[in-house]
């Protein structure tokens, strides 16, 4: 089943709020059409069913056993028969249920408003003239992909008037400048003087994570909360661009030598990325619950993908590879963390004690250990195997734990809150090291630098704040919104 995207953790909450500022593409509604040109399937009444019914009508378990994500399955109706006869919407059961009053009305009156008198006369033109599926599409044709494939990305603005929660970060390879998630772009910043140097537009309105493959390119999960996600891999110097205020901007959508190669296409957001320890193998997981896994050893233009798993009984928030890239640790939704046989695709353990959604995972350099994070605000390690018993619970923060990153040769491991703080914990001791203060607001996203010197952390409010691992010194802090006038703080 399509997920309708209503979380309502805390996390998701504040997010939501923030892409409601952000937001600049309005939502795809169906327009009336001119009343000369017959309706358009594709174009008009498969949007109206992708936002009202698609949610209970998807693929896997549709509701009433029907499927509309097809033509063709829509048609052949659920339990009941074909809810539509063509030329007479009096007689075709799709309006009845649009319209009906009673207890048979769809949406179903307490999960979403009825189709508008406008959108239900769209539909019944639409059967009034032959239902017909348009030309260019088959009736197998995947409608959601098929939407997607129609729908092109606004440009990122030039100047942001509001700040972009910083959902994502990385350090690129040489460990000087920080790749951050903007909005439908990633952006590129100099640590040590906090220069915005290079922007790139992408499909994606936001990125949820990323990771610098061996080669240099960087492979990135994101997408659209409730309508698409993705992993692609971009070549962040694969162009020139052109020069906008002094700042390359790439087209990290069109540009086939920018957007490299895309790994997934997905109905929903893509939440996380993990690079296994030899850069061999490449995994995400997401609000489909899915997680994938590839293998990079052939080269990103050979890249094969490994059967995906499919265990976790609500979004997929964190992975982790184990050291031999052979296990896979999972945090989700669902409450748990799970470990996982990449070959066998089958759950070795779950590890139950946070109670609450696990929002991030990571695996002890020794692979003997695994820690993880979640809204019960504790980071608690468990070990790896046979049996996902709890070795400690380190305390935490004051508030959920959005991040947790590990360092893959060092035993460094980093966390991030909404209590807006920044810890570093000792990986091999578990014990809380330091605490970094002084973000405005939640903290989203953090990284460490390849060679563990630098740690970077991204707030809701935008800001970015890299720090010396050793000390906890602050380097550099800036906003990562191009354009954006920052209110002096006093
Ligand atoms: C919140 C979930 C939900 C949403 C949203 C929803 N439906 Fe349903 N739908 C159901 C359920 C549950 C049933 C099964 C009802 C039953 O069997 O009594 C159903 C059954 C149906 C059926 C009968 C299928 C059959 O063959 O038995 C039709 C037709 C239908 N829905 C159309 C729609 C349309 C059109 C929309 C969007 C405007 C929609 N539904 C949105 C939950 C939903």
């Amino acid at each position: 089943m399509l997920h309708s995207h209503r979380c309502f953790c805390v996390l998701c909450a504040a997010l939501t709020a923030a892409l409601a500022i952000l937001l600049c593409a309005a939502p795809q509604t169906a327009q009336a059409a001119a009343p000369a040109k017959p309706v358009s399937f594709i174009r008009e009444v498969a949007p109206l069913l992708k936002e009202k019914c698609i949610g209970c009508h998807g693929a896997k378990n549709p509701k009433g056993k029907l499927d509309m994500t097809k033509y063709a399955s829509f048609r052949k109706g659920g339990t009941k028969d074909d809810p539509i006869v063509p030329s007479k919407p009096d007689e075709s059961y799709l309006i009845s249920v649009l319209t009906a009053a009673d207890k048979t009305r769809m949406p179903p009156k307490d999960s979403g408003d009825p189709m508008t008198k406008d959108q239900i006369g769209l539909v019944e033109r639409w059967i009034a003239e032959g239902a017909k599926l348009d030309a260019e599409l088959k009736p197998e044709s995947d409608l959601l992909r098929e939407l997607r494939l129609r729908w092109t990305p606004p440009p990122p603005p030039s100047v942001y008037p509001y700040p972009v929660a910083i959902t994502a970060l990385a350090f690129t390879p040489d460990n000087k400048k920080v790749v951050a998630g903007g909005h439908h772009e990633l952006t590129v910043w100099d640590a040590a003087s906090g220069k915005l140097e290079k922007r790139i537009h992408t499909r994606a309105r936001r990125a949820m994570a990323m990771a610098f493959l061996p080669d240099g390119k960087l492979a990135v999960a994101g997408g659209r909360p409730g309508e698409e996600g993705d992993v692609r891999i971009y070549d962040l110097n694969g162009s020139k661009g052109k020069t906008e205020n002094g700042v390359a901007v790439l087209d990290g959508v069109n540009d086939k030598s920018v957007s490299v190669k895309q790994l997934l296409d997905a109905d929903d957001e893509v939440l996380c990325l993990a690079l296994s320890a030899d850069g061999k193998k490449l995994a995400s997981g997401g609000c489909d619950r899915m997680v994938h896994v590839w293998d990079l050893s052939g080269g990103y233009n050979k890249i094969k993908e490994l059967p995906a798993i499919e265990n976790h009984a609500d979004w997929v928030f964190g992975v982790a590879f184990t050291p031999d890239g052979k296990r896979l640790a999972t945090a989700s939704r669902d409450k748990t963390a799970k470990l996982w046989d990449i070959a066998a695709k089958e759950s070795i353990l779950t590890f139950p004690d946070h109670q609450n959604p696990v929002y991030a995972v990571a695996v002890k350099a020794d692979g003997t250990v695994a820690y993880s994070v979640g809204e019960d605000n504790q980071l608690r390690a468990w070990k790896a195997a046979p049996e996902g018993k709890q070795i400690r619970n380190s305390g935490g923060h004051g508030k959920l734990i959005v991040k947790l990153v590990a360092h893959p040769k060092q035993p460094l491991l980093v966390t991030c809150s909404a209590d807006r703080t920044v810890r570093i914990w000792n990986a091999d001791s578990g014990a809380a090291v330091r605490t970094l203060s002084g973000h405005g607001d939640y903290v989203y996203a953090v990284a460490i630098s390849p060679d563990g010197n630098l740690i970077a952390s991204g707030g809701f409010d935008g800001e970015i704040r890299i720090w010396k691992s050793a000390d906890g010194t602050l380097v550099k802090s800036f906003n990562a919104s191009p354009g954006l006038a920052v209110p002096v703080k006093k």
